[in-house]
């Protein structure tokens, strides 16, 4: 089993990525830490812990960053996920209480103790992982790998949902994101580009929702908000299924094809959070930010059916 650390932003995508973690035969969640994104950290957190009740997690619950590195609150994404976060249906009690070790400290201790064996699932903003790389820099070489949800290439004819050339996750935290690019880990983006092709169709949608299983209950009763969601700006043949199929990366990457390369993030200005890949073989440029910067894999393709019938196979234990 690959041992797992989930980053992440509850969020009614990201409840989805942590149950298909936690009913996976092939991954062990070890720990969830929480970071700002979909809803202030206070309700990502008291999201994570509903889920943690609601999914029967053993593993810890560790809260994080409430800000980015440059400690600008941005606006939450009330329309995509509620105005807390996870659909406002009332079912989230907000009393439950993290484990008293603040993530970044958490996922530091935890790839020290396991070196080379920890696989970090980072499905919200990067801040936590930035600040885990700032206490302990070899943490790149002891981590086993970090997938992403997060960035847009410009692959399959997928733009940014943030702006023209943004993905939510990277420009949430651009800094965040590009200390991470810098950083000689072995990662993989899981961006727009894939997650995009990854659609749960009503079909879908109502076998999960009316299973007789509590948990893809719920799952299912907070996606109408978010599959609403979508169809208001146009998806009519359901919703993109973004951070469950970083989770399924993990499980399946061979359902996945990549290019490599270095990636750096656009920090500011208009097209802050833009994720540029040079690709292999990489070519120089005379304004060159690209040279030296370890190679990452960023996802192109998917085998959408697959990823989908992982999905939904595997929360629903048939
Ligand atoms: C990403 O942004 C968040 O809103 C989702 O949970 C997902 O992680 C998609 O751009
Ligand atoms: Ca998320």
């Amino acid at each position: 089993m690959k041992k797992v650390i989930i980053d992440c932003d509850p969020g009614i995508d990201d409840a989805m990525a942590i149950l298909l973690a936690q009913r996976s035969k092939d991954l062990e969640i070890l720990g969830i830490t929480t970071v700002h994104g979909n809803a202030d950290i206070d309700h990502t957190t008291a999201n994570t812990l509903h889920l943690k009740h609601v999914f029967a997690i053993d593993a810890p619950v560790h809260q994080g960053a409430g800000l980015p590195l440059n400690a600008v609150e941005l606006p939450y994404p009330t329309f995509v996920h509620g105005d807390d976060g996870m659909a406002d249906t009332g079912e989230v009690p907000g009393d439950a209480i993290a484990d008293s070790t603040e993530a970044e400290h958490f996922i530091v201790d935890t790839i020290r103790a396991n070196p080379h064996e920890i696989t970090i699932i980072a499905l919200g903003r990067l801040t936590n992982l930035a600040r885990a790389l700032a206490i302990a820099p070899e943490l790149a070489t002891l981590t086993k790998e970090v997938v992403i949800m997060g960035g847009a290439f410009g692959e399959n004819q997928f733009r940014g949902n943030v702006s023209p050339c943004a993905e939510a996750n990277i420009y949430g935290d651009p800094d965040a994101a590009d200390a991470v690019c810098l950083a000689a880990w072995q990662k993989t983006f899981v961006g727009l580009d894939v997650t995009m092709l990854c659609v749960v169709d009503p079909q879908r949608q109502a076998r999960i929702r009316h299973s007789g299983d509590a948990a893809c209950q719920f799952i299912g009763r907070i996606s109408e908000f978010y599959n609403s969601f979508y169809a208001s700006i146009g998806y009519t043949a359901g919703f993109p299924m973004h951070d469950a199929s970083a989770v399924a990366y993990a499980i399946a990457p061979e359902l996945f094809r990549v290019r490599t390369g270095p990636v750096r993030v656009v920090t500011n200005g208009i097209a802050k959070g833009e994720t540029i890949l040079n690709r292999e073989p990489a070519r120089e440029y005379q304004e060159d930010h690209w040279s030296d910067i370890p190679a990452a894999n960023v996802c192109v393709d998917i085998d959408a059916i697959r990823v989908l019938d992982l999905y939904e196979h595997t929360i629903l234990g048939a």
